[in-house]
C-alpha cells in the first residue's frame, strides 16, 4: 500500500515533534521512502540527527546546504513526492501555509508540492479554537489539503481539550486509506444530486436557498477517487469538478433535477441525494419582470415540487442503494428516521443546523448516520472532504 511511496514529512515547532519519530518508523516499515523537512523551530524540539538516522536521508531545513553556492531545490522536492504530510503542524506554520508566507524550506516545499498534502495540527486548545486558526485551516481545506483533525485529550499545557495531534498509527492508516481504498467502487455507477434549486418567479428573480453544493461535490470527488463513475446532477453553484470520472449535469429547478435524476437512476448502483431541493415553486412564472410600480402588494402562490428522493425510493430495485440527507432544526433523530422510512432510503445522513460549523456554506460538517437496522453513528465535526469519506465508507460496506 505505502510501498515505494515517496513521502515528504514536514515537521514544525511543536512538542508533538517527537511523535514524528514514530511516523518515520511506521512509514519506513510499510516500505515508504521518507524525506524530512523541518522548520527552524522544529529543530528546537527534535534533532535532525535522530530524524536522518531513522529516515536514512539527510534532513532538509535550510535553503542553502553550505556556503559553497549549493542549495536545496524545494521545487524538485515538491515534484518528487507522492504525498506531503505536515505533522505536527503548528498554528504558525498553518497560518503561513494558508497565506503563502514562504520564509522557510518547509513552506516553500509546501507551495511547490503537486502531490496531495495532509496536515495534522497540534497545538493548545485555545489556539486551535481561535477563529484565526480555524479560518486558516478552512483555507487549507479550500486548497484541497486533507486536514487530519486533532484529538481531544491532555495537552502539553496540561489543559484538556482539542488540539492533540492525531496518533501516528492513525495518521499512517489515513495515508494508507488514501493510497489504497481508492478502487473499492470500481465499476460502480453513482448518481449524486447537489446544490440548491432555483425556482423562477420572473426572468430575473427566483426562490433559492443557501446550499453551496460543497458536500455533494466532495461526495462526487470521493466516489470518483474510489473508482466509481459518477453522474453529478447539480443546481446552480460556483464549484468546478476536477475528476475526469465525474459527468456533470447542470440543472436549475427542482423539476429539471427530478427529470435528470429519474432518467439516470435506473443505470446507477447507488443514488446519493444531497441537493437542497426547493419544496415549492411559484404556480406561475411571469414572462416579464414584475414591476413594483404596477403590482404594489403582491402574493405569490406556490405549489409543491415532486420529492426526488421519495420518487427514486419508489422505483429502487433490490440491487440498488439510496442515500438521503436530513437537515433539521429540531428533533433531528426522529425526523431523520421517519424520512429514511418514508423515502425508502438505505441510510440517511443527519446534520443539524443547531450545530456550529454544520450545514450550508461552511467547509465543515457534523453528521450522524442512521441506517435501516436502526444503527446510529455520530461523527465529530470534520471537513466536508473527511465527512464525504465517512459517508462513502458506509456505502462501501453496503454495496455488493
Ligand atoms: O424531506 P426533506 O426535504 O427534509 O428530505 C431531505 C432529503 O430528500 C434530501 O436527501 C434531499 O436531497 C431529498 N429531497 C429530494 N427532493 C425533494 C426534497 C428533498 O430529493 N423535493
Amino acid at each position: 500500500m505505502l510501498k515505494g511511496k515517496k513521502i515528504i514529512l514536514g515537521i514544525t515547532g511543536s512538542i508533538a515533534a517527537y511523535k514524528a519519530t514514530y511516523l518515520i518508523c511506521g512509514l519506513v516499515k510499510k516500505g515508504a521512502e521518507v524525506q524530512v523537512v523541518i522548520t527552524p523551530a522544529g529543530k528546537e524540539f527534535i534533532t535532525p540527527v535522530t530524524l536522518s538516522a531513522l529516515s536514512s536521508h539527510p534532513v532538509i531545513s535550510e535553503f542553502f546546504s553550505n556556503r559553497d553556492g549549493s542549495w536545496h531545490s524545494h521545487v524538485d522536492l515538491g515534484l518528487w513526492a507522492d504525498a506531503m504530510l505536515i505533522a505536527p503542524a503548528t498554528a504558525a506554520s498553518i497560518g503561513k501555509m494558508a497565506n503563502g508566507i514562504a520564509d522557510n524550506m518547509l513552506i516553500t516545499t509546501y507551495l511547490s508540492c503537486k502531490a496531495p498534502v495532509f496536515v495534522a495540527p497540534a497545538m493548545d486548545l485555545d489556539m486551535f479554537a481561535h477563529p484565526a486558526t480555524q479560518q486558516n485551516i478552512d483555507r487549507l481545506r479550500g486548497f484541497g489539503n486533507h486536514i487530519i483533525e486533532p484529538g481531544e485529550g491532555e495537552l502539553a499545557s496540561h489543559l484538556v481539550g482539542k488540539g492533540r495531534m492525531e496518533e501516528p498509527d492513525r495518521i499512517i492508516e489515513i495515508l494508507e486509506e488514501f493510497f489504497t481504498g481508492s478502487q473499492d467502487l470500481q465499476n460502480k455507477k453513482i448518481l449524486i444530486t447537489a446544490g440548491p434549486t432555483y425556482e423562477k418567479i420572473d426572468p430575473v428573480r427566483f426562490i433559492g436557498n443557501y446550499s453551496s453544493g460543497k458536500m455533494g461535490f466532495a461526495l462526487a470527488e470521493e466516489c470518483a477517487r474510489r473508482g466509481a463513475e459518477v453522474t453529478l446532477v447539480t443546481g446552480p453553484v460556483s464549484l468546478t469538478v476536477t475528476h475526469p470520472q465525474i459527468r456533470r449535469i447542470q440543472v436549475e429547478s427542482a423539476e429539471e433535477m427530478y427529470k435528470a435524476a429519474m432518467a439516470e437512476y435506473p443505470q446507477a448502483d447507488a443514488g446519493i441525494l444531497c441537493a437542497a431541493v426547493a419544496d415549492y415553486r411559484p404556480e406561475q412564472v411571469c414572462t416579464e419582470k414584475i414591476k413594483r410600480e404596477k403590482t404594489g402588494e403582491m402574493q405569490l402562490r406556490l405549489i409543491p415540487n415532486r420529492d426526488i428522493a421519495a420518487s427514486l425510493g419508489a422505483i429502487k430495485r433490490e440491487d440498488q442503494l439510496l442515500v438521503g440527507f436530513a437537515l433539521e432544526t429540531t428533533d433531528g433523530l426522529t425526523n431523520a428516521a421517519s424520512k429514511l422510512e418514508k423515502k425508502n432510503l438505505d441510510y440517511i445522513v443527519l446534520n443539524s443546523l443547531q450545530d456550529l460549523g454544520a450545514g450550508f456554506q461552511v467547509d465543515t460538517n457534523r453528521i450522524t448516520i442512521i441506517d435501516r437496522k436502526g444503527e446510529i453513528t455520530a461523527y465529530p465535526l470534520k471537513g466536508k472532504k473527511e465527512v464525504a469519506q465517512d459517508i462513502i465508507h458506509k456505502l462501501v460496506t453496503l454495496v455488493s
